[in-house]
């Protein structure tokens, strides 16, 4: 009987605890999927930012502003916070668009992580 009711306290207290980070967890789905970042990147940033993140894709020579070259030191300066606010809002006057509405929190953050990696990476 004792036991039981040991079993059943810990079980509660897993439970409570479980409610209280709940809302954390589905505020920032954090850590971010480095894979799924690739996923979004090719399919919507390659064109304009390039394979490698160089601001040289297919897509680029046509534009009057160069997409950002991830891989120049303001770049590397800038935190993610910043670089997710201009992939959320966009960067005014410039092709670089508000992706807000098309891609999901979660999907932004993974495409942070995988611009990081590719400015991390040599030619
Ligand atoms: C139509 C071309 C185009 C596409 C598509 C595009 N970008 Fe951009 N991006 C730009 C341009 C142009 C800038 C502005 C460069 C500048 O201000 O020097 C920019 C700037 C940025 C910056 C800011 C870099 C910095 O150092 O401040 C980030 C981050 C970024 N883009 C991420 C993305 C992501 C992520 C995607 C895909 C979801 C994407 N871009 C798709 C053209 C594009």
């Amino acid at each position: 009987m004792r036991i039981l009711h040991r079993g059943m306290t810990a079980t509660l207290s897993i439970g409570v605890i479980g409610l209280l980070f709940a809302p954390l967890l589905q505020a920032q789905e954090y850590p971010p999927d480095i894979t799924r970042g690739k996923t979004v990147y090719q399919r919507d940033c390659q064109a304009c930012h390039g394979a490698g993140g160089w601001g040289d894709g297919p897509e680029a020579q046509a534009l009057k502003i160069a997409p950002a070259n991830f891989h120049r030191f303001s770049s590397f300066l800038k935190s993610d916070e910043e670089l997710l606010r201009t992939i959320e809002h966009g960067v005014v006057f410039s092709p670089m668009h508000a992706w807000r509405g098309q891609l999901t929190d979660g999907e932004m953050q993974d495409a942070v992580a995988y611009i990081r990696l590719l400015s991390q990476r040599a030619r």
